[in-house]
């Protein structure tokens, strides 16, 4: 082990292993270990997508575990029933069981499970992370945790691959949505509290019962400071850095016993987090006393060496326990192999990684639990899209919304005549953004989601048998008298990961459509309200000076009545919700104002982290005239090669 710097403090283990359960846990793990040969052992470091890797083949290999990455479904079906879910984990579980090479070791099924099960057909989906960050509520990060494990467990699911806990300092990137906050408070307060929503709490009755799953702290380390906000890309910042801004949420995580870690695809001065020793093993594993396996993100292991048998031996070597493949998983097992015969992965290596693997599938009690139909947490009507689910997600959306101006014309009245303009004000695909049913959170309309509700919706449920009426109108043209109000929903069409990645942050400069809406129904004597559905903050200036309020929405997923809710009074006029949400992420003065964080020296944003309007203070139009000039439009883009080994497209 290398000299560890002093900084690294070890998180005190809470699954203490003198603990009765934990003894047996370790003679479970040895039993079984002693029970594997070379090629079991090897077979168990091995995660394969469903679409690549039949049941029979993941007995026959005795693989340790699948995924359905963003987009794939039982069968290749968007529209893939609960049942059919369930059918598919029972068929994946009984060969597993049943494979002679395997020596029966269950096997673990992941998925992205980001904002609710979101990959699932009906599902409920909660904000993106960005949104709950604004929210500032560790209490409503627990509930929707142990909601979102109810609905993956009820499809016969083990694990997901969430919270995301990046501290994000460049906005440009395109996983900032993933991102609870530029400050590493919001990620320390809320790490324990989603591992402890979806796991259960460590060393307590009802951990990883029936109705909780595994959770990932996802990505291990620095993920959110690489230079210009560039997926995969490079961070160049001391240790102390590393240590004091991105390390606290996963020194949490573990704290609060997560028992999987997925390493990041960044590089730490030009060495790739998944060949990175000192990082996995000496601090990960040594100093914050990590004793759950660490999983590599999809194929990231091959971003260490050209050579695709001497990456796997790499990234192994350096700490990853399990490899998750996106194709080629064959090649992936007879490379390992070969490395481990070949004794550039030690034995002991191995026996470590597969020791850590059979701990968490012993401590998550599937060596002693029916096949996924049989088990509780799928009875009939328990967990996808349930009622109080949704609920919940409709008040994540209320409280997430963060009020950036308002001249007086909020809150609405129920009576009021209302122009709803806008490409996002009824499309349920965009306001959830990516991550949702496909990866990249494109090509879905409102028939996907059964059970979602588009902000028009709420609008509609606000209005009607009160009085007011709610036109539609995509491109704001109406005809007749003047609407007594118009809101116009617009922002960023729905993207994920290095396809997110931006050169700058002007809205107006991606799409000038909104502002020209604005402007015309201003134009006309009409009062305006901006609802801005965005994964990151933007300049907009001048949507903001044609806006007489401005609301930022985030990606609420799909219980956009949570919108009505705070913009509308109540029944009977008063005030129902008022605004809660404060900016987690500063908002910019200008188009390349990134990056842009509190505590810079220089700090001067628009709206500084933490600002949010409330109703109950006096109206105020939050900011007077603003500068209009930078555009960013015309501005050369950058480059926009990929990093080596990227897994583009996917
Ligand atoms: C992402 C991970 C995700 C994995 C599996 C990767 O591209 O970086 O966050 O868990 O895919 O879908």
């Amino acid at each position: 082990m290398s000299q560890i710097a002093p900084m690294w403090r070890a998180s005190a283990n809470p699954l203490d292993c003198s603990h009765p359960s934990e003894r047996c846990v370790q003679r479970t793990v040895e039993g079984y270990l002693r029970s594997l040969g070379v090629e079991g052992k090897v077979g168990q470091m091995i995660q394969a997508e469903i679409a690549n890797a039949t049941p029979t083949e993941v007995g026959e290999y005795g693989l340790g575990s699948i995924l359905n990455g963003g987009g794939s479904f039982p069968g290749g079906d968007k529209h893939a029933s609960v049942d059919d879910w369930r059918a598919l984990a029972d068929a994946y579980h009984d060969a597993a069981r049943g494979s002679a090479r395997s020596h029966a070791v269950p096997l673990l099924w992941g998925t992205d499970a980001v904002h609710g099960h979101s990959n699932v057909y009906g599902a409920t989906v909660f904000p993106h992370n960005i949104g709950l960050g604004a929210a500032r509520d560790g209490d409503l990060m627990e509930a929707i945790a142990v909601a979102t494990a109810r609905e993956v467990a009820a499809t016969g699911i083990d694990w997901t691959f969430a919270p995301t806990l990046a501290v994000v300092r460049d906005d440009r990137w395109g996983r900032t949505y993933e991102g609870y906050a530029e400050h590493p408070d919001v990620v320390v307060d809320y790490a324990p509290r989603v591992v402890a929503g979806l796991q259960g709490a460590a060393g307590e009755a009802g951990f990883l019962g029936e109705d909780r799953v595994l959770a990932t702290a996802k990505h291990f380390l620095g993920e959110g400071h690489t230079t210009d906000g560039r997926d995969q890309g490079d961070v160049v910042c001391s240790e102390e850095t590393l240590h004091d801004l991105h390390a606290g949420g996963h020194r949490a995580a573990v704290a609060a016993g997560v028992q999987t870690v997925m390493a990041a695809y960044n590089s730490w001065h030009g060495t790739k987090v998944h060949g990175h020793r000192y990082l996995l093993t000496d601090v990960l594993k040594g100093a914050l006393g990590f004793d759950g396996f660490v999983v590599s993100d999809w194929d990231g292991f091959l971003q260490t060496a050209e050579d695709r048998a001497e990456a796997c031996g790499r990234s192994v070597n350096a700490g990853v326990d399990m490899l998750m493949v996106g194709v080629e998983w064959r090649a992936a097992y007879h490379d390992l192999l070969q490395q481990v015969v070949d004794g550039t992965v030690p034995m002991e290596r191995v026996d470590d990684a597969v020791r850590r693997i059979l701990r968490v599938k012993a401590r998550a009690g599937l060596f002693s639990c029916p096949r996924p139909s049989e088990r509780s947490a799928t009875e009939e009507g328990t967990g996808v899209g349930d009622a109080s689910h949704r609920k919940l997600a409709r008040q994540a959306v209320r409280r997430s919304l963060v009020l950036l101006k308002n001249n007086g014309v909020l809150p609405l009245r129920r009576d009021a005549k209302v122009l709803v303009a806008g490409d996002g004000a009824d499309n349920i695909g965009k306001q959830c953004g990516g991550w949702t049913l496909t990866w990249q959170g494109t090509g879905n309309d409102n028939a996907d989601f059964p059970n979602g509700t588009s902000l028009f919706d709420g609008f509609v449920q606000a209005t009607a048998h009160h009085g007011g009426a709610v036109a539609l109108s995509p491109n704001g043209e109406y005809a007749g008298e003047n609407p007594d109000v118009a809101i116009v929903v617009f922002g960023e069409d729905p993207y994920a990961e290095g396809d997110g990645d931006r050169d700058h942050l002007s809205y107006s400069a991606v799409d000038p459509k909104p502002l020209a809406i604005l402007r015309k129904l201003r134009e006309r004597g009409v009062p305006t309200v901006s609802v801005f559905l965005t994964g990151r903050p933007m300049w907009v200036n001048p949507e903001l000076n044609a806006s007489d309020a401005f609301v930022v929405a985030w990606l609420p997923g799909t219980e956009g009545g949570g919108v009505a809710d705070v913009l509308f009074r109540g029944p009977n006029g008063e005030l129902a919700h008022d605004f809660h949400g404060r900016l987690s992420f500063s908002w910019p003065r200008h188009a390349l104002h990134t990056p842009l964080n509190v505590g810079d020296t220089d700090y001067a944003p628009l709206f500084p982290y933490g600002y949010g309007l409330r109703y109950r203070d006096a109206a105020d139009d939050g900011t007077g005239r603003l500068d209009e000039s930078d555009t960013a439009v015309g501005r050369p883009a950058r480059d926009s090669t990929r990093p080596t080994g990227s897994t583009y497209p996917r």
